[in-house]
C-alpha cells in the first residue's frame, strides 16, 4: 500500500526526505542533545544516511516513509514511518523528532493526532513505536499522546527500548 502523505497535515507540507536533506535534517537532530544522551551515538549525516535505509525485518521500502514537516522551506519535523509492521494492521513510527525552537507549544501532539487520524481513515487499527527506557521527554510524550506500554521490552547494547502502542 503507497499513501499520500501530503495528506498528513492540515497545516505542514509533509514529503518524503532525500540525501540532499541530510545537512537540514542534521541541524534539526543535533541540537535535540537529551534525545542522544539517552539514544547513542550522537546524530551525525552518516547516522540519518543509515537511518534512510532503515527498515526491521521482512520489510521493504515500499512500506518506509522518511519524511519532513515543513513549514514554509523550514524542517519542523522528521519522522520515520513504517506501514503494516509489524502486521498488516498497524503502522510504526520508528523515529520522530521536532525542531527544537519549536518545542512545548503543542506542535508535535497536534502532527500525532493528525498522523493518527489520517492512518485511521486509511484502515489501520492501531499505531505501534518505541522508546528508551528512562528517557523522561519521550515517555511523557507518548503517554500524553495516548501510547501504552504492551509489557514488551528490548535490549540493545546500550539501553533497552519500551515498546508501546495506540488502538485508533
Ligand atoms: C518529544 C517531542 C517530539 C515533543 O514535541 P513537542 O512539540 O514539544 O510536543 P508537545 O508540545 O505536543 O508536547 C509536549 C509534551 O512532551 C513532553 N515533554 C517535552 N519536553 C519534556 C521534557 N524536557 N521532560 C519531560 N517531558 C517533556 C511532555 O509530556 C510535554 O507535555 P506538557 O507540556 O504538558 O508537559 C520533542 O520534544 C522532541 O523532538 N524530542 C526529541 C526526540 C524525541 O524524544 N522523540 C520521541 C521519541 S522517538
Amino acid at each position: 500500500m503507497r499513501i499520500d502523505v501530503s495528506c498528513f497535515s492540515g497545516h505542514y507540507l509533509v514529503r518524503c526526505l532525500k540525501e540532499e536533506d541530510i545537512p537540514e535534517i542534521l541541524e534539526l537532530c543535533r541540537k535535540n542533545t537529551l534525545f542522544y544522551q539517552y539514544c547513542p551515538p550522537f546524530v551525525s549525516e552518516e547516522t540519518i544516511l543509515a537511518d534512510m535505509h532503515a527498515l526491521p525485518p521482512r520489510k521493504e521500502y515500499k512500506d518506509k516513509y522518511y519524511l519532513g514537516y515543513y513549514e514554509g522551506d523550514r524542517l519542523t519535523a522528521v519522522m520515520d514511518l513504517i506501514l503494516e509492521y509489524p502486521d498488516t494492521q498497524t503502522a510504526f513510527i520508528g523515529f520522530f523528532m521536532m525542531e527544537i525552537s519549536v518545542q512545548k507549544q503543542g506542535i508535535g501532539s497536534q502532527i500525532i493526532r493528525e498522523l493518527c487520524g489520517h492512518l485511521k481513515e486509511t484502515g489501520f487499527s492501531a499505531v505501534r513505536l518505541g522508546w528508551v527506557r528512562g528517557n523522561p521527554q519521550a515517555e511523557s510524550f507518548w503517554h500524553k499522546n495516548g501510547f501504552v506500554e504492551t509489557g514488551v521490552t528490548y535490549d540493545t547494547e546500550n539501553y533497552t527500548v519500551i515498546v508501546a502502542r495506540k488502538d485508533l
